[in-house]
């Protein structure tokens, strides 16, 4: 199969299009022809050789990358009973994959613990768009915070892959919602219905925010967040690791890492269905080229929504 792969990890790394063997499925997996994948802060981390235990465990190069994925069942393992061939699906691989089975390819082999059928009103570059951010920003708002009627909620970063799926998701639960974006997103998380956005290169959100119930972080500013939350408000981090000083203060702070399951991912990609929900998606096509700007768009943290190459 065609695969987007590196020889080693680092800076000076690059991705090129490269044949290997295709994965093969054990019982409990289904084939994927990947049809989309999408680009993630993670994969970043993940060519810088930034992540550890378990992510690298079943690594060997050429690798391929890559977590989210959209496409086509070709081949069910002899115990899948709710999946056949030729259903549309989207998800997440597993943490550790092994290094011909990233999404960055023609084809995957997955559990299907993380794994849903596509809503017939989506393309499969919206589905790939979905699973990682989407499900960190729906675990983060509905479970996390549990954001509730009338709360006021802050989102940190409200126009990358996980706080514009946030804003939303906030919106929807019936929440009055602020965001910090970059001047370039002021009207564009004005348009998804915030309803106070804070442009951080100008103003700090505690000059103009207090008494908040619930803090969701995605860009790494706790004290920032914790500056505008009331004494007994929440705040949930995706981006960076609470001190203990800040764990035992009387704001409940948490860091989640997320855990997205099947039913989760149906629930979200009905929302984008039904239009309650939009999504930010730039497409790009399979070639190395557009992995590795991808790459370094994701990496340099000013991305609008999601970046997804499609097949
Ligand atoms: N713990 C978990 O389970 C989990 C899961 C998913 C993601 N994450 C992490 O969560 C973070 C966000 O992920 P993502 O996919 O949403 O990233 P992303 O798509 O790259 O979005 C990053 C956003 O951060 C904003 N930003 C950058 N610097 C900022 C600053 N100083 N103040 C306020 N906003 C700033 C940018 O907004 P402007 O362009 O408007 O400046 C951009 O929209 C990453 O660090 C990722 O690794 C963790």
């Amino acid at each position: 199969m065609k695969a987007i792969t590196i020889d080693s990890l680092g800076e000076q790394s690059k991705f090129k299009l490269t044949e290997i063997d295709q994965p093969k499925p054990n019982d409990d997996e289904v084939l994927i022809n990947i049809k989309a994948f999408s680009i993630n802060p993670m994969d970043v981390a993940a060519k810088l050789g930034a992540l550890n235990s378990p992510f690298p465990d079943n690594w060997s190069f050429p690798l391929v990358l890559g977590w989210d994925m959209s496409g086509i069942i070709v081949e069910v393992g002899s115990n899948i009973t709710e999946y056949k061939v030729g259903d549309r699906v989207f998800g997440e691989l597993r943490n550790d994959h092994a290094g011909n089975n990233g999404s960055y390819a023609e084809y995957c082999a997955t559990d299907t613990s993380q794994l849903a059928k596509i809503p017939e009103k989506l393309s499969f570059a919206q589905a790939a768009a979905l699973p990682i951010a989407g499900l960190t920003a729906y675990q983060a708002i509905t479970e996390s915070l549990d954001v509730q009627p009338e709360q006021h909620i802050l989102i940190q970063g409200g126009a990358g892959g996980v706080g514009s799926i946030a804003v939303q998701v906030a919106k929807l639960r019936g929440a009055h919602v602020a965001a910090t974006a970059g001047p370039a997103h002021i009207q564009m998380l004005q348009d998804l219905g915030v309803d106070q956005v804070i442009n951080y290169h100008d103003v700090q959100p505690k000059d103009v925010l207090h008494d908040i119930d619930g803090v969701f972080d995605t860009v790494g500013d706790i004290e920032g967040g914790l500056a505008t939350l009331r004494s007994d408000g929440k705040l949930i981090t995706i981006a960076a690791q609470p001190t203990s000083e800040q764990l035992n203060g009387s704001q409940h702070v948490a860091f989640q890492f997320t855990h997205g399951t099947s039913k989760m991912l149906t629930e979200l990609g009905g929302l984008i269905a039904d239009g309650e929900v939009k999504q930010e998606v730039e497409t790009l096509p399979f070639s190395a080229e557009s992995v590795n700007n991808a790459q370094d768009r994701v990496g340099d943290r000013h991305v609008t929504g999601k970046l997804v190459i499609t097949l």
